[in-house]
């Protein structure tokens, strides 16, 4: 893939004191699901107002859809769909009259809409909610609508922020087939979500922090980016358990989950019965240990504790 849709070339946002986006540089493909992840405050929402024509840009360039964001962002709205991360529907009306009302906004012709909405209603599974006010619709169902609404121009690219938060997973994963679908059939998703297992469902990921992408490529590499593999285990007593196992020789790096301490280490085999040893020596009880495959949390927690550390991170590729 060599078509790209969006193209910034030292995007940079400062909000008086803040700088929310600094020099970034990304490159996304005609027909990509692109996951935007990053701690709270990285600059996820800024960056996606940015490219939705929403924010002026402070300094550096970029293009979306073929336009210039800064001359011609009029000319970007109708080829992108904008959700969101708050609620951003209308309250008081139906699931029907929000559809309607967007299709409004967006010069939807009158011949088209009847058929959209009814599409629209169908995939994301709110037919018979239609004529249920948009505050009454659990949330689950509110993130499917702010979806629908946002689809109703049919744009070619979405950016979606957050569309998933403090939805239950039988929701998310309802949504997520929606996007799948969508993707499927061409169109270019950015997504930002605080869900690891989301970012692993997408074609690449960029992570920011503090406004800088820090990393920016398939979730296949870069959990390759973490040397070595991963010994887990759980255990009530886990403070206890860190201090030890992270003297063992071999062992890289301790990352706490609750009850669970996954370590990342040289070689899992040879370290995880070191590891058990000095468990049990110190009188340390723990359960469930093993060799386990190296998860995009994993990758992620331990790429934000370099940066916090100030350790410089390689391999970002746009
Ligand atoms: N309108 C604004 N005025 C001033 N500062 C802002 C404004 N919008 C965002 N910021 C600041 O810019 C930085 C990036 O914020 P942003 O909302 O883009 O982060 P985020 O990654 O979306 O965070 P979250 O995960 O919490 O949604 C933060 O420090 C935030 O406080
Ligand atoms: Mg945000």
């Amino acid at each position: 893939m060599t078509d790209s849709i969006i193209q910034t070339t030292g995007l940079t946002k400062d909000f008086k004191k803040t700088r929310a986006v600094d020099t970034l540089d990304l490159t996304i493909n005609s027909g990509e699901l692109f996951g935007l992840v990053g701690p709270d405050g990285a600059g996820k929402t800024t960056t996606l107002r940015l490219l939705a024509g929403l924010l002026s840009l402070s300094e550096g360039e970029a293009t979306v859809a073929g336009y210039d964001l800064q001359k011609q962002s009029e000319s970007i709205k109708k080829h992108i769909g904008y959700m969101a991360q708050q609620f951003s529907l209308y309250a008081e009306l139906t699931v029907l009259e929000n559809l309607r009302f967007f299709a409004e906004i967006y010069d939807v012709p009158t011949e088209k809409m009847a058929e959209r909405t009814e599409t629209l209603l169908q995939f994301a599974r709110l037919t018979e909610f239609k004529d249920r006010r948009a505050d009454h619709l659990s949330g689950g169902m509110q993130k499917k609508l702010a979806l629908a609404c946002t689809l109703i121009h049919e744009p070619e690219i979405l950016l979606l922020d957050e569309p998933t938060t403090g939805v239950d997973p039988v929701s998310r994963r309802e949504f997520w087939d929606i996007l799948t679908n969508l993707h499927l059939n061409g169109t270019t998703i950015i997504v930002s979500t605080p869900y690891m297992d989301e970012a692993d469902r997408c074609s690449r990921v960029g992570l920011i922090y503090a406004g800088k992408l820090i990393i920016c490529d398939t979730p296949h590499k870069i959990k390759d980016e973490l040397p070595g593999e991963m010994v887990e285990f759980l255990t009530d007593e886990w403070q206890k358990a860190k201090i030890v196992v992270e003297e063992l020789p071999g062992v890289l790096e301790a990352q706490t989950y609750g009850e669970a301490l996954h370590l990342l280490v040289d070689d899992g085999n040879k370290r995880l019965k070191q590891i058990t040893k000095a468990l049990t020596k110190n009188g340390i009880k723990f359960r469930g240990a093993r060799v386990a495959p190296i998860r995009m949390e994993e990758a992620f927690i331990s790429l934000i504790q370099k940066q916090e550390s100030g350790i410089s991170v390689s391999g970002n590729s746009k």
